[in-house]
């Protein structure tokens, strides 16, 4: 199996919904970058002061912040790891190049009108990031989060004007990432658009068990 890996795609392709359950049922240590900042933000860290006008306008967080945060998070981790959101720039994508050895770059695909409408209908938990959808994917009791109770929200940057500029953020400075990893012969593209939440986590189990 494969055992250090990037889940790559757009805003709403299900990178967090799949990198949990990864995390959770084949071992994996799961290292989310929106995670670690939206607990930034809540805690009023230094790096949650930094981050958060970046995110509320749905931007990117300078990379000279997360690279060095994520150099020494990465550093940490013993066994089998996933990235979920990081790298999203050639810049992070060489920086992580110079300490890990990455095995696959999963690239998870889903057409731009299935993304609006998946994060606009996504409910998260503002205490443990646990996300549901209105539709897809529910909470057992309407409006609580299944795990901590806690009443789920939609995240500032779900509302439809920021999507709109996270997209144009993601095709700008990320999208380039798929030839970059294209090149050393790293990344499969596994559609998420394709069946429910289980059957895209059996699509990308296969894959990394190839
Ligand atoms: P981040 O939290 O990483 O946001 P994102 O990449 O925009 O991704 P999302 O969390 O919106 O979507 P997802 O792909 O995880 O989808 P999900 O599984 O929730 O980053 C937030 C911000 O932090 C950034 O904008 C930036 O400011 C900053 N940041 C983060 N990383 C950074 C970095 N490296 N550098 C600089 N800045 C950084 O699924 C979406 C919905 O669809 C859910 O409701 C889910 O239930 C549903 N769903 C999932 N799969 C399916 C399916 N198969 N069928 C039906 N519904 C599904």
């Amino acid at each position: 199996m494969k055992s250090k890996i990037v889940l790559l795609g757009p805003p709403g392709a299900g990178k967090g919904t799949q990198a949990k359950i990864i995390s959770n049922k084949l071992g994996f240590t799961s290292l989310s970058t929106g995670d670690m900042l939206r607990k930034a933000v809540r805690n009023g860290t230094e790096l949650g002061k930094q981050a958060k006008k970046y995110m509320d306008e749905g931007n990117l967080v300078p990379n000279d912040i997360i690279i060095g945060i994520m150099k020494e998070k990465i550093a940490e981790i013993s066994g089998a790891f996933l990235l979920d959101g990081y790298p999203r720039t050639i810049q992070q994508a060489d920086a992580l190049s110079a300490i890990a050895d990455i095995d696959l770059v999963i690239n998870i695909d889903v057409p731009d009108n299935v993304l609006v409408k998946r994060l606009t209908e996504r409910r998260s938990c503002p205490k443990c990031d646990i996300v549901y959808h209105l539709v897809n994917n529910p909470p057992k009791k309407d409006g609580i989060c299944d795990v901590c109770g806690t009443k789920l929200c939609l995240r500032d940057d779900d509302k439809e004007e920021v999507i709109m500029n996270r997209l144009n953020v993601y095709r700008e400075s990320t999208l380039p990432l798929i030839d970059y990893y294209s090149r050393n012969g790293k990344l499969v593209t596994v559609r998420g658009d394709d069946g429910t939440i289980n059957d895209v986590f059996a699509n990308i189990k296969k894959v990394l068990i190839d």
